[in-house]
């Protein structure tokens, strides 16, 4: 399961990336807007200087909503950098783009998915990652886990290429059940990756071991 950085935070993608653990990054507009990063060249500069961090993909997000828009503007970010995975909206015009982009050899991330049948068609478009949000449908009292589930069900059934991008993660019990259901990626804040780590046992057999260590020395 590949973990990925759903921030615009530098400083929370170096520590990310200093646990060892980190696989990529994503961001969306708002994140970016969250750490006061707005205008086309600033968040051009801030996408050059999370690549500059990570060793893995960085999805970079089109703002057009237009065939022609979307791939002017996603071959441009493709171009600023190797890592980079151009975020594309699930609209019609986005899965258009999709097509294109995959005939050309530009990696994708299809976004705003809310339901299987959007994931079949951006599979079937050639997206390289599909990104359903399992925190937003839980908010609205439909279940996010459930459309993992239908997802990886429909893309196991063909095959599909297309690795589904768990996002929208909000806390750690979302990260382990993406990872039982078998999410090829997760993304989400620090916190939920940290949560991982945690465990009162770990805590009282550590002190335990340092302080009988103590005894003999
Ligand atoms: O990057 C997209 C997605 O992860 C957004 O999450 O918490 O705003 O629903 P959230």
């Amino acid at each position: 399961m590949k973990f990925f950085i759903d921030t615009a935070n530098l400083d929370q993608i170096r520590e990310a990336q200093a646990l060892g653990v980190l696989d990529g990054v994503t961001t969306n507009p708002s994140l970016m807007a969250k750490e006061g990063i707005t205008g086309k060249e600033n968040i051009i500069n801030h996408y050059k200087a999370i690549c500059e961090i990570v060793d893995g993909d960085v999805s970079a997000e089109v703002i057009a909503t237009d065939f022609e828009g979307i791939v002017e503007e996603g071959e441009a970010l493709a171009k600023l950098h190797p890592q980079i995975v151009v975020k594309v909206p699930m609209i019609r015009e986005g899965v258009k783009a999709l097509k294109y982009f995959s005939t050309k050899g530009i990696k994708t991330n299809c976004t705003l998915v809310f339901s299987a049948g959007q994931a079949l068609l951006a599979a079937k478009a050639g997206a390289t990652y599909v990104s359903p949000f399992i925190g937003r449908l839980d908010d609205i009292s439909t279940d996010g886990l459930g459309l993992i589930q239908e997802i990886r069900l429909v893309y196991d059934n063909y095959g599909f290429d297309t690795q589904i991008l768990a996002a929208s993660i909000r806390h750690t019990m979302h990260i382990m059940d993406c990872a039982k259901i078998g999410a090829d990626v997760m993304t989400g804040p620090l916190s939920a990756i940290d949560g991982l780590l945690k465990h009162p046992l770990t805590d009282i057999g550590l002190e335990k071991f340092l302080a009988d260590y103590k005894k003999g020395n």
